[in-house]
């Protein structure tokens, strides 16, 4: 991981988690990211998940080499990123705790607690003053719960990013960014395009050298790459050009009506139709592609009078994340009431 050697990774890997958040499969695993700055002030930056708790205690103590904390600083109150905040403030009593006026009330929610008297409190364009290293904080209300602030370091140009350009990965992952990036991104934060467009108009004001997201991979090489899909992921707009046809299919036959509509969009030269079976796939993966692709077709039989279960899930996923500016189409099929497309078209 390309870090300046002041600034020191302590995050731990989870591949143990079955469903992250309940609902996403993580094959490969997933990282909570955490940082250490060392200054003439010491910040550790973030905590991570419960299970690890103590993992990650021992991988701070490392990186501090001896000396105490002097701040933590709290961008995100999610438990993957905030379940270590007590058991760090007990280990570390000279220790403050930093964060937006929103995480500290969420931390007296979650943990009897505000920390009164060992506290900073935030607003957005506040700086923390480490020696050579500040973190100056840019609020990022709804990216993506209310409280959530990011913070830019200035000496290093690190854009400490929250759950924003996170991924479905651990942070030593070789695999190509895009694929988990956009499935995390439509599947945790994509409802919040406009506020995720506010904080990319505010971090498009900063000189950025690398982002360190709260998920996956420290990102360095080509940021303006990675800016521009979240940019068209936080807009709606199309990524591909191309076909998503996601079907249900009771006893085949709606399939291969799927199957033979992929097969004439190809001899037609749609160069990438992409079928997605919903009663089988991991629907995180087909909810990602039809934000990634520019046009979708739905394949349901009829079933108590509408789309099948499934069908319905799907369709319920896009439209509670702004599903927008897409072409779609149904296709039906039912042998004595067909209505499996009312009501959607
Ligand atoms: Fe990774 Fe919104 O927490």
């Amino acid at each position: 991981m390309k870090l300046p050697h002041n600034i020191i990774y302590v995050g731990v890997t989870d591949r143990e988690v079955d469903l992250f958040e309940g609902q996403y499969p993580v094959p490969d695993g997933i990282s909570y990211n955490s940082y250490v700055i060392t200054d003439e002030k010491t910040a550790v930056l973030d905590t991570v998940d419960a299970h690890f708790t103590g993992e990650w205690l021992e991988n701070v103590e490392a990186a501090l080499g001896g000396r105490q904390p002097d701040y933590l600083v709290i961008h995100h109150m999610e438990p993957d990123h905030s379940a270590g905040i007590v058991a760090f403030m007990d280990k570390y009593p000279s220790a403050a705790a930093v964060a937006t006026a929103q995480a500290f009330r969420m931390m007296a929610q979650f943990f009897g607690t505000d920390y009164s008297g060992r506290r900073v409190v935030v607003r957005d364009g506040d700086a923390l003053a480490l020696g050579e290293h500040t973190l100056t904080f840019v609020t990022a209300p709804m990216v993506h719960w209310p409280e959530v602030a990011v913070s830019y370091e200035s000496r290093e140009k690190i854009l400490f990013s929250a759950d924003a350009f996170g991924s479905f990965a651990t942070a030593d992952s070789t695999r190509a960014w895009d694929d988990e990036a956009r499935r995390y991104y439509i599947g945790i934060v994509g409802k919040y395009g406009k506020p995720v467009r506010a904080l990319l108009a505010k971090a498009a004001a900063l000189d950025i050298a690398a982002v360190c997201p709260l998920h996956g991979p420290v990102l360095t090489d080509g940021l303006e790459r990675y800016f521009g899909l979240y940019s068209t992921w936080a807009s709606y707009e199309p990524e591909t050009p191309g076909v998503v046809i996601a079907y249900a299919s009771v006893y085949g036959n709606t399939k291969k009506a799927a199957l033979l509509l992929a097969d004439r969009l190809s001899e037609a030269g749609c160069a990438n139709v992409v079928l997605h079976d919903l009663c089988r796939c991991d629907m995180s993966a087909a909810v990602a592609d039809a934000f990634r692709y520019s046009k979708l077709v739905l394949a349901s039989p009829t079933y108590n009078g509408d789309v099948f279960p499934c069908v319905r899930d799907y369709i319920e996923r896009l439209t509670e994340r702004e599903f927008r500016g897409r072409t779609v189409a149904f296709i039906e099929n039912g042998s004595w009431a067909p209505r499996a497309g009312k009501g959607y078209a």
